[in-house]
């Protein structure tokens, strides 16, 4: 797109898996790649959008035009977003964030020895950002989730519209492996409070990011 129908607005996107430290050398993370989120910033910033990235670890350039907030965890993640959310016109939550962290961070490398075969790690709930987000008192004009699915896609991603309170939701299929994780395509179904539903077909996330940005940007 050509035109800078965003110019003036600032857009908050948070993108990428999190990563969960275990000991000074291991952690827990998923298979997000941030392309879908790295896609919709990168839209933003050459609509004329102000574009805050907060990203986690990633291995994907930095859009040109757009500040990259570099985060590890979730508790990172949350604090940043927070900051970064308040009075924006559009936060969309595009990252994998980890729901889970362990209770307590070993300070030194956890040895095999002495493990009788078994480690137990108990996880404790890491914050939910997007619905952190969706309740502060500045709470961005508009707040978009994303839901990736194995199953039941509709029902999930209703419930999680209703449950976080936000205006929209992007939801995949991530049973295929055609489109979604480390893919360049992306096939979308997206949901809106007000009961809306749009099937995105299968198109690149940079074209998919553009025709979503139209989307959010309506008034309605
Ligand atoms: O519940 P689920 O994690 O599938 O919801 C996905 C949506 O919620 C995504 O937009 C994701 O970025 C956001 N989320 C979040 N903080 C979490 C978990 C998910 O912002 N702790």
């Amino acid at each position: 797109s050509q035109t800078s129908d965003w110019a003036g607005r600032r857009v908050v996107i948070t993108a990428g898996p999190t990563r969960e430290a275990i000991d000074p050398v291991r952690y827990l993370t998923n298979h997000s790649s941030g392309r879908m989120g790295y896609a919709l910033a990168q839209a933003a910033a050459r609509r004329g959008a102000e574009v805050v990235l907060i990203s986690g670890p990633v291995s994907l350039p930095t859009p040109a035009g757009v500040r990259r907030v570099d985060v590890t965890s979730a508790e990172e993640m949350w604090a940043a977003a927070r900051t970064e959310a308040a009075g924006a016109d559009l936060f969309v939550g595009a990252a994998a964030v980890a729901d889970y962290r362990v209770d307590s961070v070993a300070e030194q490398k956890q040895k095999k020895q002495g493990r009788d075969g078994q480690w137990q790690l108990t996880l404790v709930e890491n914050p939910d950002i997007i619905q952190g987000v969706a309740a502060m008192d500045q709470r961005p004009a508009r707040v978009v989730g994303f839901a990736a699915e194995t199953r039941d896609v509709e029902t999930y991603a209703r419930d999680k519209l209703a449950r976080k309170k936000l205006d929209w939701i992007v939801a995949n299929d991530v049973s295929r492996s055609d489109i979604g994780f480390n893919s360049t395509d992306n096939e979308v179904m997206v949901f809106g409070r007000d009961n809306q539903r749009y099937d995105m077909g299968r198109q690149p996330k940079s074209v998919l990011a553009d025709a979503l940005l139209d989307l959010f940007a309506r008034a309605d």
